[in-house]
């Protein structure tokens, strides 16, 4: 009889990664050693490094627990994506990534590649190359947000009207969520703090409704420069009108808009530059402790570990009223985003780590909503999986004590 195809459950039952590469990859007589690394590598060497097949992203389907393949193409990509049928595959490629003393010796294939791209003594640039290219790449720095980040050009790849990466259901998951908390739900008061705006208005077209001022923040200057021309209505201003228009129908007023932009407008009273990696985020400005703070799509940019983005929620305690609300929404497990061909990096942050940081942080969690992303167009320009929104408060003193006593 002809074989059968094997089964992916003897695959997972009987697949031994290590074996695999012992047999097949060995320095001295693995099977595909010689001969087929060879020319795998040799055409690899010559699409990529010397043919010009370079961009953002490879996608390695089926990679096993082997790296040779990739060599060439970590010169000529910014990320690597590995991906295989098999837990046991990941598991002893991260062996390798982590260079754990037990992962498998692939020097003398590097060692190859090495000579073939005429860097004979270069093997560890090229394996710590290959691994940063397919591990999260590092913290995004300041100084590359302050010469990289274009305020016009993210607008128009994630706000434009047709078709914004975050136009849609982004757009809509915020817009609701923060109709439903300011208009229907009750958060009101005298001052919001809108922590890392960017250069977008969209998050604040339900709050001018219900808070007498509205304070803007952002890292960076050219930020500040562009929500200034929206302010202004400078002709050259970013178009808002398709989200103001949502928002305005969402809030019964349809035709509105214009007075919509106008309160706005009214409520916005200055732009600080702020840094959330400081324990005073807006040193050396004074800010009094406000009603509501609004985070949207920011401290996933700064922050490099859950340790560091719960540092931050602590920070922003002394710019809160006790009593006073938190309100945080970001994509959920996402790795990096694009403007233009310039890569940003963002923290990976999933339901569980998120709730344990405003608590560690001293938050009461009034509610908190998590949803997948829906439509995937546009995950090459950013990687989020899903969504969230955190509403949180700063206990009051009284709460405090009753807290600390168990109470
Ligand atoms: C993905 S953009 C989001 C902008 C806007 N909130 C929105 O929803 O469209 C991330 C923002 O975080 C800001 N950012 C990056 N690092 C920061 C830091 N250390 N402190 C404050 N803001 C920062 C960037 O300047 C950028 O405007």
């Amino acid at each position: 009889m002809d074989t059968y195809v094997t089964s992916q459950q003897k695959y997972i039952n009987e697949f031994d990664a290590r074996q695999f590469l012992q047999t097949y990859h060995r320095a001295k007589d693995g099977i595909l050693t010689g001969e087929f690394t060879i020319f795998v590598m040799k055409h690899l060497h010559e699409t990529f490094t010397k043919g010009g097949v370079r961009g953002h992203t490879l996608l390695d389907f089926g990679t096993g627990a082997a790296i040779y393949h990739l060599l060439s193409a970590s010169e000529v990509f910014d990320e690597i994506i590995v991906s295989d049928l098999l837990e046991q595959n990941r598991a002893e490629f991260q062996k390798w990534l982590e260079k754990d003393p037990d992962a498998f010796d692939w020097t003398h294939i590097i060692k190859f590649v090495c000579e073939l791209e005429g860097n004979g003594s270069l093997q560890k640039h090229l394996s710590d190359n290959l691994r940063t290219e397919v591990m999260d790449t590092p913290v995004t720095s300041q100084q590359k947000y302050i010469n990289e980040f274009n305020a016009k050009q993210f607008l128009q790849t994630y706000h434009g009207a047709q078709d914004g990466v975050l136009t849609s259901e982004w757009t809509e998951f915020v817009i609701k969520n923060l109709h439903e908390t300011f208009i229907k739900g009750g958060v009101r008061g005298d001052t919001l703090l809108d922590f890392g705006t960017g250069a977008s208005i969209y998050h604040l077209l339900s709050a001018c409704e219900v808070f007498d001022n509205i304070i803007v923040s952002d890292l960076l200057e050219e930020n500040r420069a562009e929500f200034q021309k929206w302010l202004e209505k400078d002709p050259d201003a970013f178009d808002w009108t398709h989200i103001i228009k949502c928002v305005c129908e969402l809030e019964g007023n349809g035709d509105d808009c214009d007075k919509k932009a106008e309160k706005l407008c009214s409520k916005v009273k200055e732009f600080l530059i702020c840094d959330a990696l400081k324990g005073k985020p807006f040193d050396p400005v004074d800010v009094s402790p406000v009603d509501c703070l609004l985070c949207c799509l920011c401290l996933e940019a700064p922050c490099k570990d859950m340790k560091s983005y719960c540092e931050v929620l602590k920070n922003f305690k002394d710019l809160i009223k006790p009593g006073g609300h938190l309100l945080v929404l970001s994509g959920l497990n996402a790795t990096r985003y694009y403007v233009g061909a310039n890569r940003f990096s963002l923290l990976s942050s999933n339901k569980e780590d998120l709730e344990k940081a405003f608590k560690e942080a001293g938050y009461q969690i009034e509610k908190a909503v998590y949803a997948p992303r829906v439509n995937n167009s546009g995950m090459e320009v950013a990687d989020f999986r899903g969504k969230y929104f955190i509403h949180a408060r700063k206990p009051r003193s009284s709460q405090i004590l009753l807290d600390s006593f168990g109470l």
